[in-house]
């Protein structure tokens, strides 16, 4: 963990949350509320459908985002939603380029670029998801596969610390499998070099999260690593008192 970039701790609710799953996030909120300083920036990404509920149960504690947006503005794209109608309906971040929208909607990493383009257009922060799949892993190549996503998928020409890296390695993600903390140690020091490669200074200060299978009873030793600068959590999230619990870990 650094001292310089504020820990973000993201939960994505991914296909999960109907309107009574509001009562978590204001759970939620009410402990961190209990905190006499907040240790990390937390932001629930729940469906889009709850997106405008969640921002009036969230307090000034907990930042809502979206899991996708569309790369264009407005338009016709049946069933698509654009980052400016995300930021409409009070989100701040936004996910792009997350694995399983890789994986089900066959999403490229120029594809990811345009919608983090479009997110920094409309002034959401996109977080930028990277990671390699199991058979990757075995054969050697994760941290070229990872590099190659984030030159393809990190926008060009940022003017400022305007993104958030996600490194989610697919095997881990639902699995209960996590990196060795040496495994995770290499790859967001990679990342972080290629970052301040990309952009310079900026690269230094752009958190780099790590999602896969974290959970209370791992998040400490992860969240301790150099370069990881917070979490990306899916199944952990669902429950304030499991998200809390993770939040609670950082040091
Ligand atoms: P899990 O925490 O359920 O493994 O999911 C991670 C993830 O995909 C978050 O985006």
């Amino acid at each position: 963990m650094s001292e310089t970039i504020t820990p973000l701790i993201v939960g994505n609710w991914k296909m999960n949350g109907l309107g009574e799953q509001l009562s978590e996030i204001t759970a939620l909120s009410k402990e961190l509320s209990k905190l006499e300083k907040q240790k990390c920036k937390t932001i629930i990404c729940p469906p889009a459908t709850l997106i405008r509920p969640a921002c009036s149960k969230a307090g000034d504690n907990i930042m809502i985002g979206g899991q996708n947006c569309h790369a264009e503005i407005s338009g016709a794209h049946t069933g698509d939603i654009s980052a400016q109608m995300l930021k409409d309906a009070g989100a701040k971040y936004v996910i792009v380029g997350h694995s399983e929208r890789r994986t089900d909607c066959f999403e490229t990493d120029s594809q990811v670029k345009a919608k983090s383009k479009a997110a920094i257009a409309a002034n959401i922060i996109p977080i930028i998801c990277v990671g390699e799949n199991e058979e990757q892993r075995k054969s050697g190549n994760a941290i070229d596969i990872v590099l190659s996503q984030i030159n393809g998928s990190i926008p060009d020409d940022l003017k400022g610390n305007e993104i958030v890296v996600a490194y989610e390695p697919v095997w881990a993600i639902g699995t209960g499998l996590v990196p060795s903390i040496s495994d995770i140690d290499e790859m967001h020091l990679a990342i972080r070099q290629a970052l301040v490669k990309k952009l310079g200074e900026n690269g230094d200060k752009t958190p780099i999260l790590y999602g896969g299978s974290m959970k209370s009873s791992n998040s400490a030793q992860i969240l301790e690593i150099a370069h990881v600068n917070g979490g990306l959590v899916g199944g952990a999230s669902l429950k304030a008192s499991d998200f809390f619990g993770i939040i609670a870990t950082i040091k």
